[in-house]
């Protein structure tokens, strides 16, 4: 098959990880005969400094021309002080708006060999960790009008979270069927003791649980959901939310895991070119020393490969030769164990040799 792919390299450590992902690619496409072609996409940082846009529309444009996108990270210090709609971030939530991909997947899978890497008590983490979170991921608080003003000398901010029935429903769907492909169990996420717009999302999802008799529903308001993550992870199944409140339980949900370098992630839409992304950010303090995790990115490669390529004995290669690597105490920094005893066994590698070892492993 012939795949066109636009590469979004971004920020801080963003450039290290995606050429380790597209090493791993190349390599997929050599074993199974396969061509990518990559297109570059500047967004983010970069592209403010270099088009004085987080996303220029020639950029945008590129993406919807592709198969599919592959990102490392974007952000970084050096643009905090930029007005809110330049900021890189901003760029980066135009792009998923402008390609239409309102459902973020993001797996809380430990694996085995990082157990010990989990904050959490053995206890706790022997029961299990094995969950997605399906969030909302083009509306919301973020996409909202924001907006800063002064009333009598004292400054007013104001971001406004808004959510339609049909904006529900879509989301709330592929988390029945997400849901439908595992266990079973739907947990819907959301504040309605206190918000309307969570209400809304409560009154949809049963309206929808009637449509998909076989998926058990359960609702649960997101304050004690942060809680359950850490008391009892094991209890969820398939999790579905809105846009900031799946932002701040995924990175909750990556953490117990061992670390969030870990977590790929895809967001998709109504078509199959979807964007593949780390969920992780772009951690500048580390940038360019060549210690970062590239596996987020690369399990975030094999995503594209099974749910865009429907190549999904590629993207199994792929999650085979990561757990193979990770059986061999290979570790980047992030996922060394704490304990001295342990992290005598281990291997500490940095970014290029993670990428070598996994290439290797593909053989
Ligand atoms: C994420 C990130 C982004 C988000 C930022 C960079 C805008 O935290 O993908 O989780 O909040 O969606
Ligand atoms: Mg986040």
């Amino acid at each position: 098959m012939e795949k066109n792919i636009a590469v979004i390299r971004g920020d801080g450590i963003g450039p290290e990880i995606v050429e380790e992902a597209l090493k791993v690619l190349n390599k997929i496409a050599a074993i199974y005969g396969h061509t990518f072609n990559y297109t570059d996409v500047d967004m983010g940082g970069c592209a403010i400094d270099k088009w004085g846009d987080p996303l220029p529309e020639e950029m945008l444009k590129r993406c919807l021309a592709s198969d599919s996108v592959l990102l490392g990270a974007v952000g970084g210090n050096k643009w905090n002080d930029v007005p809110g709609d330049m900021r890189p971030e901003k760029g980066l939530l135009r792009l998923r708006a402008g390609m239409g991909v309102y459902s973020n997947n993001r797996p809380a899978k430990i694996w085995p060999q990082l157990a010990s890497a989990s904050p959490l008590k053995e206890s706790v983490v022997e029961k299990g960790i094995d969950f997605i979170i399906v969030r909302e991921l083009i509306g919301g608080i973020y996409f909202g009008e924001h907006e800063t003003h002064e009333e009598k000398g004292v400054l007013v901010a104001n971001d406004i979270l808004s959510y339609n029935e049909e904006e529900i429903e879509r989301i709330g769907r592929i988390g029945f069927e997400t849901a439908r492909k595992r266990n079973k169990k739907l947990c819907s996420v959301e504040k309605s003791n206190v918000l309307d717009s969570s209400r809304l999302w409560k009154k949809v999802m049963h309206r929808l649980a009637e449509e998909y008799p076989d998926v058990e529903l359960s609702d649960m308001l997101v304050d004690n959901c942060a809680m359950q993550i850490v008391k009892d992870p094991s209890q969820f199944d398939t999790v579905v939310t809105e846009n900031m409140f799946g932002d701040i339980l995924s990175d909750e949900a990556s953490m117990i895991t061992g670390s969030i370098g870990m977590i790929p992630s895809s967001s998709l839409g109504k078509t199959t070119c979807g964007l593949y992304e780390p969920i992780h950010g772009s951690a500048p303090d580390i940038a360019g020393m060549d210690i970062a995790n590239p596996i987020g990115t690369i399990l975030s490669a094999a995503m594209m490969l099974r749910f865009s390529f429907d190549m999904g004995k590629e993207a199994s290669a792929i999650e085979t030769a990561v757990s193979r690597v990770l059986d061999k105490n290979y570790r980047t920094a992030d996922i060394m164990p704490s304990l001295e005893e342990e992290a005598k066994n281990c291997i500490k590698v940095g970014c290029k040799k993670m990428g070598d070892l996994i290439c290797e492993e593909l053989n």
